[in-house]
Parts: C-alpha cells; structure tokens; sequence
C-alpha cells in the first residue's frame, strides 16, 4: 500500500535526520545559495529546507500539502529565516517571480504527471533563477545492493517491488523533456551518490528500516515481509561497525530565460 503522506502516523518519517555534507558540496556545484531565496516544493519535515539556510540563501520557504509533515517541519526547524507553509506542488500560491531557487527532492514521483508541477517551478523563478530537481531514476533504483547501497537489497529480496518503482519512478528523459515542455532550456544532468545516514551498526540500521523512516517504498510490505528483508540485509553487511547508507539520486537543473 503507497505511504499516506497525511497520515499523523507518518508525520515524522521525513524529519529525523540532516542533510550529509555530499549534499551542500553537491548544491554548492550548482549555485552559490548565498543571499538566495529559496522554496522547497515537497519539504517534507524540512531536512533540506534547512539545509538550504544552513548554505546561508536568505529565505527559505518549505512547501507541502500534507498538514502532517509541516507540523513536523515546523518543530524541527526554526530558523529565522526559514518557514513553512501548506501548498500543492502544482500551484503553491506563492507570487510569481519569489524565488531565485526552486527545489524539489524525492517528491516528484509521487506525481501523476510533472508538466504542472515543473510549469508551477518556471512561474516561481525570477528570469534566470535556478530549478533544481532530485530524484530517483529508474537506473539509480536498479543498481545493486552492498554495504553502503542497502536499498539494492529491497529489490533483491523483494524483486515485485522493482514493477511498483518501474511504475512511479520518471526516466531521466522524461524529466528532461517535461523541462523543456514547460519552458526551460534543456537541463543539465548529473547524479549524486548522497549520504543517507550512518547507523551506528546493523542493529541501529534495522530500527530504522523497522520504521520505515524515509522510505515510502517500505510501505508495499507488511510486517512479517519487512522482517524478513531487515534479516536478508543483516546477513550482508559487517557486524559491529557503522553501516554509511548511500543512495544514488539524479540532479536536473537548468535556469529560466
Ligand atoms: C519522499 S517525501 C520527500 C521529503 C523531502 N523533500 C525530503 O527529501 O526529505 C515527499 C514529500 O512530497 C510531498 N508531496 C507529495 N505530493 C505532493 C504534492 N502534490 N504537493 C505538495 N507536496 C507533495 C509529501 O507530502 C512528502 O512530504
């Protein structure tokens, strides 16, 4: 079953951990954020909203729909220059020409189509402000597991959840081509090898897949299943020392003319 993003159940899913420092580095190659207003579609508890003012841009603003993820949002994060408000990624209400960065991670395959929400992102952009996108493609979900790649071995041991990712997950050209349809230049592509989370062991790594924190692809199976994967992965990565996840993402960006 897809992740209730409005469930108060969820509400902290995507708020319990920072920004590793391969993302700033990443964000940095892209732009200078200093000084920059900032809106973050699809923020979730903030974890990159804040991060964005932690790269000194001069506001930042975290939009959601979901009322559950702005409380945790606004909980977890109180700078001055950082807030939150409730908007859908197609029409946020906010004025046209706010922002000199429009963001988006991990949100837009949780989308029945991108053209709205990239036409929303132009809208939004002074003339030659920066979109950022970041996703999953379906290459970077196929990728296999290991040590440091723990969410290969989801598909590995659950082969039935690469068809859900196959399902949802938009091609690298797809994006590309939704940029152009909604008035961007062609953007520019890299991938990014982030840092999830460093556990602290095997045991610290199941908790949080025991959770399902983070992962909404977790919430296609039930709870026997999902033990049944956290012992699959037990067996393949080292005892006793800290598991560094990583996960690879696609970076789309171009500026609006
Ligand atoms: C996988 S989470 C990612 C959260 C955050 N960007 C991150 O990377 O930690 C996806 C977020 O997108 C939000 N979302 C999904 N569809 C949306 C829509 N149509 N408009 C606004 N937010 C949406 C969900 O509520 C959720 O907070």
């Amino acid at each position: 079953m897809a992740i209730d993003f409005h469930a108060h159940a969820n509400r902290y899913t995507y708020a319990g951990r920072q920004a590793a420092g391969d993302w700033p580095d990443a964000m940095r190659g892209l732009i200078d954020p200093t000084g920059m207003r900032v809106v973050d579609i699809g923020c979730g508890g903030g974890i990159y909203t804040a991060a964005w003012a932690r790269l000194d841009a001069a506001s930042v603003v975290g939009v959601d729909f979901s009322e559950q993820m702005l409380a945790a949002a606004r909980e977890r994060n109180s700078g001055a220059n950082v807030t939150f408000r409730k908007g859908d990624a197609r029409a946020t209400g906010l004025a046209d020409g706010c922002a000199d960065v429009v963001f988006s991670r991990a949100m837009i395959h949780h989308l029945d189509g991108l053209d709205d929400c990239l036409a929303e992102m132009h809208r939004l952009l002074v003339p030659a402000g920066l979109c950022i996108i970041q996703e999953r493609t379906p290459e970077d979900v196929e990728l296999p597991g290991s040590p440091e790649h723990i969410r290969g071995y989801l598909f590995e041991r659950f082969p039935r959840l690469l068809d859900v990712e196959r399902g949802r997950r938009p091609t690298t050209a797809a994006v590309a081509q939704a940029f152009v349809r909604s008035g961007f230049p062609p953007p520019s592509g890299a991938t990014l090898w982030e840092t999830r989370q460093v556990h602290r062991d095997g045991t610290g790594l199941a908790d949080d897949l025991r959770g399902r924190t983070g992962r909404s692809i977790l919430h296609e199976l039930d709870d026997a299943e999902l033990e049944t994967l956290i012992a699959f992965i037990g067996d393949r990565i080292p005892k006793g020392r800290p598991v560094v996840e990583k996960d690879r993402w696609t970076l789309w960006s171009a500026s609006r003319d």
